[in-house]
């Protein structure tokens, strides 16, 4: 799918995303800037942290206990949208989707 990453400045990236990639992969594999994933997507890190544009809240499933208990120790400020980018996978239904990056992940 087609994703838009809006990196702190506000500079956005546009990326087709690999069906079943993470989005914290597509990320860093594209050096985009504002995304660490230091734990490499074993959802232990919170530097994967992102919010997501209303259409992504609509359509991914809800965080899961263990990606909630990690959204508590984000850097930056936490959102109703926040979530950790490691856990997004990539399906056609993101498709147009937009993940924008916070000011600090650490
Ligand atoms: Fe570490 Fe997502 S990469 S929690």
């Amino acid at each position: 799918p087609h994703i838009t990453f809006v990196e702190p400045s506000g500079n956005q990236v546009p990326l087709d995303v690999p069906e079943g990639w993470s989005l914290m992969q597509a990320a860093t594999a594209n050096g985009v800037d504002g995304m660490l994933g230091e734990c490499g997507g074993s959802c232990a890190c919170a530097t994967c942290h992102c919010y997501v544009d209303d259409r992504l809240m609509a359509l991914l499933p809800p965080a899961q206990d263990n990606e909630l208990a990690m959204l508590d120790n984000v850097a930056a400020e936490r959102r109703p949208n926040s979530r950790l980018a490691c856990q997004i996978k990539a399906g056609a239904a993101l498709d147009g989707g937009t993940v924008t990056l916070p000011e600090c992940q650490e």
